[in-house]
């Protein structure tokens, strides 16, 4: 069976640092699908990894040297540059994203970028503090402007001994962000960008995901059954299509597989509130997914409540409503989609929900639809807009909900 990259023909740049070594598994996943890969490679990207290493697992000789005299071609860069559908740099590091930034072409890469006018996408990977630096963050913000895809770096250990942002995703997320660009890759636009995806490109959307954690006194909480997974889906759906993410998440169960742009998590309403509402001045779009408690109690006990003998009652107050706050808030321009989870009288519960919170679309559960809701792979569901139209979907897995939706929100604006 073809592999889902048949006939690709990619162009891998690595640069240097220590996650070279992933894109090793990266060049074989890439050939196991079908593509043919040829690798450039910066000075310093070969003291990582050997060409020897590179040119096995790729099956071609490696580009690093402009005036070498064992070019197969004299204006190399030129020609890898037609050749290739797709350049991915990975590890991108912060020297490299600079010189690229500033048209700086200084080695066989940067030239090589220099004259690439088809879809780039790069990993950066690098230490925390490199990364935050403004000087890096105003590079990457550049390049995306140019319309390249760029991946967040994913959080964890870092090789110089410390926890943090700055790690290349893994091959295998890596390979399935390659992949779907591939699918959607477009010759007439600029730089390449997918078209298809080109409404999301830029755009900053804020997520609301998962459950919220109520706390009673230190060991118990009030929660609920939400996974999490819808919120998950739609980041990585926005992510694919270039957008900014900012994924506020109480504790859910999985997490997006592409890093949210950024990812702030939270454990009470009170907290997805403060941080919803501090975010939304500066977004284009709000999806509010998570499963946010409407009641919290009144007063969270220091101490762990002794039981008794008689019965417990708990005062609960009401928690904010995110959704309405920022309906309230919204202005020109900004669209705002709500959930909405019904049991009975679906459609006009969803219906007065979008008119009293000012939102722009519902999206509609219904725990009445097997297959729908907490806690499962799938969900059937219906669109609900503030134009009056009502479009009932088929029972779908999460990922092509989250992608129909997001197919949907452009005919809003
Ligand atoms: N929501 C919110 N803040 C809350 C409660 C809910 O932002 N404090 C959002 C949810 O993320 C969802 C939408 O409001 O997008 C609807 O949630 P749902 O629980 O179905 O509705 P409620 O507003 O709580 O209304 P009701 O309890 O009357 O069904």
């Amino acid at each position: 069976m073809p592999g889902s990259l048949q006939g690709k023909k990619i162009l891998l740049g690595l640069t240097g640092g220590i996650a070279a070594y992933k894109t090793l598994t990266l060049i074989r996943l890439l050939v196991k699908g079908g593509a043919e890969v040829r690798c450039v490679c910066t000075p310093s990207a070969l003291e990582f990894v050997t060409s020897l290493c590179l040119e096995t697992l790729s099956g071609h000789p490696v580009y690093s040297d402009l005036f070498s005299g064992r070019n197969e071609v004299k204006t190399e860069h030129i020609h890898y540059a037609d050749w290739a559908d797709l350049l991915v740099v990975a590890p991108a590091s912060a020297n490299t994203i600079a010189k690229f930034a500033h048209g700086i072409a200084d080695n066989a890469l940067t030239t090589l970028f220099n004259a690439f006018d088809k879809t780039v996408v790069m990993a950066p990977a690098m230490n925390t503090r490199m990364f935050r630096h403004p000087a890096t963050q105003a590079n990457l913000a550049q390049l995306r402007e140019w319309g390249v895809r760029v991946l967040a770096p994913a959080s964890g250990d870092l090789a110089c001994g410390v926890q943090g942002e700055g790690r290349m995703p893994e091959p295998e997320i890596l390979y399935a962000y390659i992949e779907w660009t591939c699918r959607h890759l477009s010759a007439a636009s600029p730089l390449g960008m997918p078209q298809e995806a080109s409404f999301y490109r830029g755009k900053k959307v804020l997520l609301t995901a998962g459950p919220t954690v109520e706390p009673i006194d230190p060991v118990r909480y009030l929660s609920n059954h939400s996974s999490g997974l819808m919120g998950c889906c739609l980041s990585d759906e926005l992510s694919l299509r270039g957008a900014e993410v900012y994924l506020v998440t109480g504790p859910a169960k999985v997490r997006p597989r592409f890093e949210p742009y950024r990812l702030i998590p939270v454990q009470t309403a009170a907290e997805m509130y403060d941080a919803a509402i501090s975010l939304w001045p500066d977004m284009d779009i709000a999806v509010l997914s998570a499963a946010v408690a409407d009641y919290t109690p009144a007063e969270v006990s220091e101490q762990k409540i002794k039981k008794d003998s008689g019965q417990l009652s708990l005062e609960l107050k009401k928690t904010q409503d995110i959704l309405a706050q920022l309906g309230k808030d919204k202005r020109q321009g900004q669209l705002l989609v709500g959930f909405a989870l019904e049991t009975e009288n679906e459609v006009a519960n969803a219906k007065s929900k979008l008119e009293r919170k000012n939102a722009d679309m519902i999206v509609l559960n219904s725990l009445r639809n097997p297959g729908a809701g907490f806690a499962v792979g799938t969900n059937q569901v219906t669109f609900i807009d503030r134009q009056g139209r009502i479009k009932a979907q088929e029972l779908k897995s999460k990922e092509e909900v989250a992608s129909d939706i997001l197919d949907y929100l452009p005919s809003l604006s």
